[in-house]
């Protein structure tokens, strides 16, 4: 009997054990959605209505307006608005003044943090380093909860093949797995460990699907992605973005394939609903409902939000076809109840998750930004971005002993420039620049500061002999160059993607006064640099860093730190080489060096078929400018000692590569390690390689590591046009400092 009691607490305990830790982070699926149910069938129509409306206070027309439509219930959420006690205020008016008390979900872009501004995605991208990025997208999310915002439009994980889109900036690069990675870290720090902690903040996958290909590089433009071009690359991130726990995706501006991705049946329900299994919801991109009218899509309001609730977004942002047109088009059974049903249902079941309906206040009190140790992260974030391009003899790192160094550029103290785009929040006083931390660091007198030009397009050439007899004077220069920040991000493409203004000539200048010549790049796109990197001793890539740009380059120029960045993109020599990725396809035609005959050699009377008739271009070559995964240290890392667990692998099974890496040269410092695969043989071609794997790791003066790369048939899964496969056959693999070296091992998969 006794023991039957202890059998059936035990039961119990076990079974609330196994609910509690199955509900896991999100307070218990079924909890949440037998409250979903319960508030759905208490609402009307408007109110539902009202739940997939999202309103901009300027967009609606001032905060009387909005006031006006939280109070009826006509809104679910409002962007833009921050501010604890403006948050707080709009918010008792939904919780204790419309008729169902449901409270709102606030909106804002924090992109790259809130007040602490942190490196650009791209640049963090560079960090390849994970654990560093969640960090700094949980320092965001707890700075931006304590204004009132509880959903960031973050991560941005568009795959782009393109320097002139400008929202390369707010991407992670080219690369799925390097997105996929950094994508989980940003949805888990943007989420925290439990998304209604006060603190966590409801992640926003964008924008979905395809936008980062648009044609020529031009913001919203055109997108035809193949399928499996779309499921292998773009979206890869996406999905990872999904399992890491993203509670809400933005269908995006472009039109894929002919069918505009806020209408996109395909990518939304059936890939992301039905293949992913995804219960959060869809917001549709600013006003890009309307705009599938101007797509060609849509005959008229009414139609264009027929088309986008039929595909699946769920709430509209900022346009209003959904609060105009829903009544009318249930009348017509263009839409159902039950679309509109599961679409509030998606909506409460996230507000629910966020703690919404019981803690709707923001904490006046919890006010925390620009904290001693969210600095001192950035700083940490933007060293490990920096990417070392160069460093002829040894030029940097420069000794803090040095007697004058002399400080040039546009970029050099611009405050607000090296912020980036996309930064809402940061204060451009609260940025250390280049300048005020070289200063700190070896002494006012010993820097010579001459801007030379006042911003980067800056074509004024006066101040050029200053700034040459300033060089002369010096041991070293250091120019800082790039782009003002207003010249990367949305709607903020390039043709052209050299170093704006009279920068590059101004480096020249610099150059040909001998003296050790260091050039620091601060900009939101790979620029076409080859030039300057001829020119320079040492070039340190230095992105766009946020607010502690400054110190974080100090502590790298005088050597407290080796940079360890690595590019995420391809650096290419000019525009014209753009689309250049490094997991192109072998073509038919491979060049090489035997086969490629540069513009200026081709004699005048060749003959047709002379000029070896292989994919490149007769200007540019077939190579990049640099690869994928590209970046020097201060000291020297070697390679050795490839082993693979075995010569082949199995369904079901793991083969195991590791390398023995050593730091051979006199400095401690990390290295990213990087593993590499290809697929000799598919049903459909294949890349001439992909990453499949990376690990940041720190090796002191001497020391060695063997870094261990796990491979399953998973791992080497491709989408071939008809379905997932891994196919039996042959495989390369590498594991190397970056896409284009490294030691070489062969399996087979059976
Ligand atoms: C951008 C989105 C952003 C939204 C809200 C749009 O213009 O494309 O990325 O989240 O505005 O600000």
């Amino acid at each position: 009997m006794r023991s039957n009691h202890y059998f059936s607490v035990f039961c119990i305990l076990f079974i609330s054990l196994l609910f509690f830790s199955c509900s896991g982070k999100q307070g218990g699926k079924d909890s949440v959605d037998s409250k979903v149910n319960a508030l759905l069938s208490q609402m009307t129509l408007d109110e539902k209505i009202g739940q997939m409306c999202q309103i901009d206070p300027g967009a609606i027309g001032g905060q009387e307006k909005m006031e006006e439509a939280v109070r009826e219930g006509q809104c679910g959420s409002v962007l833009n608005l921050f501010g604890a006690r403006e948050v707080n205020a709009i918010q008792a008016i939904a919780v204790k003044e419309s008729r169902l008390g449901i409270p709102l979900i606030i909106g804002r872009d924090v992109i790259h943090g809130y007040r602490t501004v942190f490196p650009i995605p791209l640049a963090m991208a560079s960090s390849w380093d994970p654990d560093v990025v969640r960090e700094a997208f949980r320092i965001s999310s707890v700075e931006a909860s304590s204004q009132g915002i509880r959903w960031t439009f973050a991560p941005m994980i568009d795959i782009t093949w393109d320097p002139r889109w400008g929202r390369i900036a707010e991407s992670c690069g080219e690369d799925p797995y390097l997105a996929s990675a950094l994508a989980s870290a940003m949805v888990e720090g943007i989420q925290g460990d439990s998304l209604n902690d006060p603190t966590s903040l409801a992640a926003c996958a964008k924008h979905f699907a395809g936008y980062g290909f648009s044609e020529g590089g031009r913001d919203y433009n055109t997108t035809y992605i193949s399928e499996p071009v779309l499921r292998n690359v773009v979206l890869k991130p996406f999905k990872a973005a999904k399992e890491a726990g993203a509670q809400t995706f933005m269908s995006a501006f472009n039109d894929l394939n002919g069918v505009p991705a806020s209408a996109n049946d395909f990518t939304i329900r059936q890939i992301l609903r039905k293949e992913w299994g995804f219960d959060g919801f869809v917001v549709s991109d600013w006003g890009s409902v309307e705009e599938l009218i101007s797509h060609g899509y849509a005959e008229n309001e009414k139609d264009a939000a027929s088309k986008a609730i039929n595909a699946g977004v769920e709430m509209e942002m900022v346009s209003r076809t959904y609060s105009d047109n829903i009544k009318q088009l249930l009348d017509e059974k263009k839409i159902s109840m039950a679309q509109i049903d599961e679409a509030v249902s998606n909506i409460l079941r996230v507000k629910y998750r966020l703690g919404l309906f019981d803690n709707p206040y923001a904490d006046t009190a919890a006010e925390d930004l620009l904290s001693a140790s969210s600095l001192a992260h950035a700083r940490k974030t933007a060293r490990e971005s920096a990417v070392l391009l160069k460093n002829s003899d040894k030029t940097l790192p420069l000794s803090k002993k040095i007697n004058s160094v002399a400080v040039i550029g546009p970029l050099a103290d611009a405050p607000r420039d090296q912020m980036g785009t996309w930064c809402f929040d940061g204060r451009e006083e609260n940025s250390v620049t280049p300048l005020t931390a070289i200063r700190e660091m070896i002494g006012m007198n010993r820097v010579k500061y001459v801007e030379a030009l006042e911003y980067s397009r800056d074509k004024d050439t006066k101040y050029f002999r200053k700034a040459v007899d300033a060089a002369r004077a010096a041991d070293a220069v250091i120019f800082f160059a790039g782009e003002e920040w207003s010249l990367s991000g949305e709607g903020q493409c390039r043709g052209e993607i050299s170093l704006p203004g009279a920068q590059s000539e101004l480096i020249s200048l610099l150059a040909s006064t001998g003296r050790p010549l260091i050039v620091v790049v601060m900009a939101g796109r790979p620029l076409a640099i080859a030039k300057e990197l001829a020119d320079a001793d040492a070039l340190l890539y230095a992105w766009h860093g946020g607010t502690m740009a400054g110190p974080a380059l100090a502590d790298l120029i005088f050597g407290d730190e080796s940079p360890s960045g690595k590019l995420p993109v391809t650096f290419v020599k000019g525009a014209g080489q753009i689309p250049f990725y490094y997991y192109r396809k072998n073509t038919g035609r491979p060049a090489s060096a035997k086969s490629w005959t540069p513009i200026d050699s081709i004699s005048r009377d060749n003959q047709q078929t002379s000029l070896g008739y292989r994919s490149s271009q007769l200007d540019y070559g077939y190579t990049p400018l640099l690869p994928f995964g590209f970046g020097l240290s201060y000291t020297t890392f070697e390679y050795s000692d490839l082993t693979l667990s075995s010569e082949s692998l199995s369904d079901g099974g793991t083969l195991t590569a590791s390398a023995t890496i050593t730091n051979t040269g006199d400095m401690a410092a990390d290295e990213v390690v990087q593993c590499y695969v290809r697929d000799r043989v598919g049903s459909i071609t294949r890349p001439v390689k992909e990453l499949k794997g990376f690990q940041r790791i720190h090796l002191e003066k001497g020391e060695k590591a063997t870094v261990e790369f796990v491979i399953t048939p998973e791992n080497l899964s491709f989408f071939n046009g008809t379905t997932t496969v891994t196919e039996p056959g042959h495989f390369d693999l590498w594991i190397a400092p970056d896409s284009e070296s490294g030691l070489h091992g062969e399996f087979s998969f059976k």
